[in-house]
Order: C-alpha cells, then structure tokens, then sequence
C-alpha cells in the first residue's frame, strides 16, 4: 500500500461499471489504514454501503463509510442530495451501534435536499413511464437533482433559516403539484404517500396533495439533529488539500453517470472522480491518484437498461425487474434472496442454462441490493463497456473485486468486442451498420441493446482462493485471465480483492 500512495493526499476511489463493485470494501480498507478525511460527493441514499468494524455491521446510505473508523472526520458534500428523515435515522442506528459520530460528521450547507415531494415524483414517474422506466431506487435523487438546475432546489442550509425554508418549500409545492396534476392518477398518488418512507400518509393532503404544514414539521425536527454538523465544508476540503490525506468516496459507477453513463438509465449525478472532486469542493487536480474498482469475472447491473453480457439476456433482465419480487411475494418469501436460496441452492456451477447459471452467481456474490434488496442482473466482464469507461476517465490503475466469487465455474467468458446487429445508426459522423464490430462501446442505450456480445472463453480456476495472500500463489487460470483484461483495456490491476474481509485483499507488484 505504501509504494501505491507514495506522495498521494488526495485518493479518490469511483467504480467504472453500473455501481455494485465493492467499493464500500475498499473505502473502508483506506479509511482505516490512510485516511484523515472520508469524504462523499455524488448521489444520495440510492447508495448503500454494508461496513463492518468491531464486530458491528451496518448499512448506511448517506453517512460516509468512514464512520466507523474512530477519529476520522466524514463529510458530505455539496454534490449529495440529502434527506434529512433518512440521515435522521442513520444516525440513530449509529447512536444504537454505541458509534460516537459528533464532531466527526460534516455536512456541507451546500448540498441539496431531498423533500417528499421528490419521492413522490420518482416512484409516480416510474408508474407511468411505462417502456422508458428507469427502474430507480425510489429515493427522490432524479427530481431532487433536476429540481436544483431547474433553479427551484432547496439547500440544507434553508433548514437553519425557517422562513426562508417555508418560502421556498411553497415554491417548489406549487411547481411539483403542477406536475403531478398531470399525471391525473389521483389513487396512485395517494398509495405512493402512505408507504412508509413518506411517513406513512403524513405527507398527504385530499385537497392540495401535500401537507404542506406536517412537511415543515417534520423537516424542521430532522434538521434539529443535524444543524450543529452543517458548515463550509467546500471550504474545509479546500484548506485540507495537501495537508491531510483525503479519501473521496465515489458512489454508484462511471456508467450510471448522468454525463459519461448509459443514458438515459442512469442516475442523476455524475459519478466520475471528476465529479466525486466538484462534489466534495474541489479540483479535479486536486485528485492525486484515483483507483477505479471493476468488478471481475461476474458483473452487475440493477434498475432497466440494455446489459448485452447479461446471463439469460431478456429472461433474466425480466425476472430481476420485478418478476421474481412478485413471485417471492405470492409464495409467502420474504424476500427474492430467499427465494432464490430456497430453491435454487443446489444448482451446479456446470448448469448449461446461463439464465440459472446467473442465479448461482449471483447467490454465490451475494448479489442483492443494499438499498432496494433488488436482485442484481448477473451478465459476464463487458470489455466493451471497461475500455470505454478507460478511454473517457483515463483510470487506468483498477482494484479488481470480488474475484473469489466464480471460483467454481469451469469456464469463464469475457466480451472482448461488440457486433451490432440493428438499424442503421448515425452518431456523429460515423454511421453503424448490421455487423460492424466495436471493441470500445458507444454508450447509449440505444447502440448497447442491438450488441451482441463477442466472447472469449477461458478456462475456471476451479478453487477456493480466499486464502491466498500474495499474486504469486494465485492459480495460473485466473492469471492468465487477469492479464488478458489488463492487457486489452491497457489498465493496471493494482489491488486484487479475493473475499469480502480486509484481509482478503492483495496488492499487485
Ligand atoms: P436513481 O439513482 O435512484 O435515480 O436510479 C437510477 C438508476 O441507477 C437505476 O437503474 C438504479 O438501479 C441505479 N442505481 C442507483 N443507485 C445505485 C447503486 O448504488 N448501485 C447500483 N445501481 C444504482
């Protein structure tokens, strides 16, 4: 780790696939070992980390993961959209986890909030949008974000000034009730407010559609909690850089990013480490070294969108968007992971069908989501997609994670190219046509859902390598694919990550 920091203060550490890397390992990992400062910019809680210190798990989606690293200061910054409610309640479980978190959480007066209204528009558009549906986690970040460059926004920082709170809040109201009316589907809106994330009803007026009068309450006790953490923190970092070591936590992934991802089933922020660095107040100069996570050999995609590697393509695309949840629910489970360990734990790693086999990947990766428990599309590494993510961020030194999980399957494949069997497509100046081959993707969705994976095969490993601590002892399988990755994307794997703990962590030479 040292040669790898040498002359770093300012490490950022991002994903370049659609989120769901690992990162929370890994921030945790340099948290505990590097960092002075942990510190959030992109995103909101659609994100949700599992960390585990001490014995203690916990799964936060606001709160930086450097919480539980006792005096480290953990900021978020301008760039999150924040709930008040949700970091309310994380910060109760932090207080039931006996985890001192004052004076070491900083909120930037700057970041966007995340009212009611912005859940309410999230889960109504994923109603009516029908084919265009976004699959979102539900928690209010696209109109949060859209709502501050439409210029309409509110700050944290309009939480310590009531009036100003109030004045704005009426604002914003009257332009989401326009909207809503539009939508002109009175009893959907009404059992979207009575879930529990939107107090349960408390949020819902017959007449005006919100509760205008309940909304300042409750905002206005939630930012009680918070007002002694609100401060410059743009400022903070600025005066930081170069003095402490600063790790910038990235949230989902470059190809969910609102500018460089699969548009449009995307998120709302821009999740490259140039915008984790505008997020946090700083330069992207200010950026020492960034550490790009991949996720190797399985990889995973939640929420709508073309994924040409995916195991079992439409059926398994189908079943994760909601099938198997409706199922799970009719048969009494409590949950898809359930479920699907309930019946389909006696799968064989030799299974011929790649829409089971993606089932055993995914349970073996334990591939459900922290903050929606969604199950995670399964599909093999997309080199398309990775060179991509390379070419436009210029992140070529990789942690590559979760490597332990297909250490059972005899034969792993690799998309190393793309052939685009569609339409005509012009972009730009270059037009696709049906068999073209692209080895760097062109994300948009619409190119992506006409690719047909071109694959490589490679023998498995076939072992367990958890417990191997050195490169050296690495099965030659599993070298030779890891070279091949490094070598067609022109990356450097610097970390390897062979388990879950931190001990199952190995660095490159
Ligand atoms: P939103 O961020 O809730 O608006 O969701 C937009 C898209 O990003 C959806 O496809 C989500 O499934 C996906 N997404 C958002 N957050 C995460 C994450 O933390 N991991 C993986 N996918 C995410």
């Amino acid at each position: 780790m040292t040669a790898l920091l040498n002359n770093v203060r300012t490490l950022a550490i991002v994903c370049s696939q659609w989120g769901d890397t690992g990162k929370g390992k890994f921030v945790d990992y340099f948290a505990h070992e590097w960092a002075d400062i942990i510190a959030r910019g992109t995103g909101g809680a659609n994100a949700g980390h599992t960390i585990e210190a001490g014995g203690k798990r916990l799964i936060v989606h606001l709160v930086p993961s450097g919480i539980m690293c006792p005096g480290k200061i953990n900021v978020i910054g301008n760039g999150v959209v924040l709930d008040p409610r949700q970091l309310a309640r994380e910060l109760s479980e932090l207080r039931a986890g006996n985890i001192d978190y004052e004076d070491r959480l900083i909120i930037a007066q700057n970041a966007k909030l995340v009212l009611p209204q912005h859940l309410v528009l999230d889960k109504m558009r994923g109603i009516v949008a029908g084919k265009g549906k976004i699959g979102t986690t539900g928690r209010g970040i696209g109109p949060a974000y859209a709502h501050y460059y439409d210029r309409f926004g509110l700050f944290v920082n309009d939480l310590l000034n009531r009036d100003v709170f109030v004045d704005r809040l009426d604002q914003n109201l009257a332009e989401c009730k326009a909207l809503l009316k539009g939508y002109d589907r009175p009893d959907e809106l009404k059992k979207i407010m009575s879930k529990p994330d939107l107090g349960s009803g408390m949020f819902y007026s017959a007449k005006d559609i919100f509760d205008r009068d309940n909304i300042v309450a409750a905002y206005l006790a939630s930012a009680r909690e918070l007002e002694s953490m609100v401060t410059d923190t743009d400022a903070f970092l600025r005066e930081s850089v170069g003095r402490k070591n600063i790790l910038a936590e990235g949230a989902q992934g470059l190809l969910l990013s609102i500018l460089f991802g699969t548009y449009p089933f995307v998120t709302s922020s821009d999740c490259s480490d140039q915008g984790l660095a505008t997020g946090i107040g700083l330069r992207h100069r200010d950026i020492d070294k960034t550490l790009a996570i991949v996720k190797a050999f399985l990889m995973t995609r939640v929420g709508e969108g073309a994924f040409p590697t995916e195991m079992g393509g439409a059926k398994s695309a189908f079943w994760c968007g909601g099938e198997a949840e409706r199922i799970a629910r009719e048969e009494g489970f409590s949950s898809v992971e359930e479920m699907e360990v309930a019946k389909y734990s006696s799968l064989k790693w030799d299974e011929p069908n790649e829409f089971l086999l993606g089932i055993i990947s995914r349970l073996t990766g334990k591939e459900f989501g922290a903050t929606t428990h969604r199950p995670r599309r399964p599909g093999w590494l997309d080199l398309p997609l990775l060179r991509y993510a390379v070419h436009v961020t210029g992140n070529t030194d990789i942690i590559l994670t979760k490597l332990d999980v297909m250490g059972m399957c005899p034969v792993i494949k690799v998309c190393n190219e793309y052939e685009y069997i569609g339409p005509v497509y012009r972009i730009g100046q270059r037009t696709l046509q049906s068999g073209d081959r692209l080895k760097v993707a062109i994300p948009r969705d619409d190119v992506l859902k006409h690719c047909r994976p071109i694959y490589r095969e490679f023998p498995g490993w076939m072992c367990d390598i958890r417990g191997i601590t050195s490169e050296r002892d690495l099965p030659l399988d599993l070298k030779a694919l890891i070279c091949f990755v490094e070598r067609e994307t022109g990356t450097h794997a610097k970390i390897l990550s062979v388990g879950p703990d931190r001990e199952h962590t190995i660095f490159s030479n």
